[in-house]
């Protein structure tokens, strides 16, 4: 696992979306996996920045995101499909039928979670994933467990998960307990991953990634497991 620091979130996020840029222009039919949440948020307005500006082309590129809530409609604004047409797809040149979230609106959760692993096979894999961290170590939405599971399911959120995303939810709204993720095993076999990790709450978890150990109980620990993963952090998150 390779850790690069940078003083600014803005430098991070430009570092990140220098990566995706150059994944794009090597192979312009790339399959990037996305997160969403706050922290990819600056490398998503790069890219859109480097699309306008005729660096970077997303006309044949094809996306498949980590998680999805459960149950959630596609047009609910807090839906994570709504986060990116918002936050990416919406200001780039990419055919949305090109783009995948897990449905957070289909009626057997078991099986749309079989089709999207199958899915993610059909396109080839995925040849760079972004990843964010949770402030318990959760990539995805796969929370620290005893055991984890190998790949896309529905899962229950924890409690610390439901109260870092309640700020995003309004009182009236009912906020899902539940979420459609890829697995541990759907991420390890992305080609390439980089882990973005920024701000002060994300120190201690960011001490615990970087120590010898990996447990189930940080399932991003795992990720030094993976032969090509990528560590992008900011001064605040890992400190001096
Ligand atoms: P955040 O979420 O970027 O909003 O901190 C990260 C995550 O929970 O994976």
């Amino acid at each position: 696992m390779k850790i690069l620091k940078f003083s600014t979130y803005e430098e991070m996020s430009s570092a990140a979306a220098d990566i995706f840029a150059k994944q794009i222009n090597i192979k312009n039919d790339s399959v990037l996996g996305l997160a969403t949440g706050s922290t990819p948020i600056g490398m998503y307005q790069k890219l859109a920045e480097m699309n306008k500006s005729g660096m970077i082309d997303f006309s044949k590129i094809k996306t498949v995101n980590l998680d999805e809530y459960y149950p959630i409609s596609p047009e609910n604004n807090q839906s994570y499909r709504y986060f990116m047409n918002d936050n990416l797809f919406n200001h780039i040149n990419i055919d949305k039928d090109n783009t995948y979230v897990p449905n957070g609106s289909a009626e057997d959760a078991d099986e749309e979670c079989r089709k999207y692993e199958e899915l993610i096979k059909k396109l080839g894999g995925i040849d760079l994933q972004v990843l964010g961290i949770g402030h318990n170590g959760h990539i995805g939405f796969n929370e620290p467990e005893e055991s984890l599971y190998l790949y896309t399911h529905k899962t229950g959120l924890t409690e610390s998960t439901m109260a870092a995303n309640a700020r995003f939810f309004s009182e009236d709204e009912v906020m899902p307990n539940a979420a459609l993720t890829m697995g541990m095993g759907t991420i390890f076999n992305a080609k390439k991953i980089i882990l973005l990790v920024s701000g002060k709450s994300k120190r201690e978890v960011f001490k615990q990634l970087v120590t010898d150990r990996i447990s189930t109980s940080c399932p991003a620990t795992l990720l030094k497991l993976h032969p090509n993963v990528t560590v992008l952090c900011d001064s605040e998150a890992c400190g001096e």
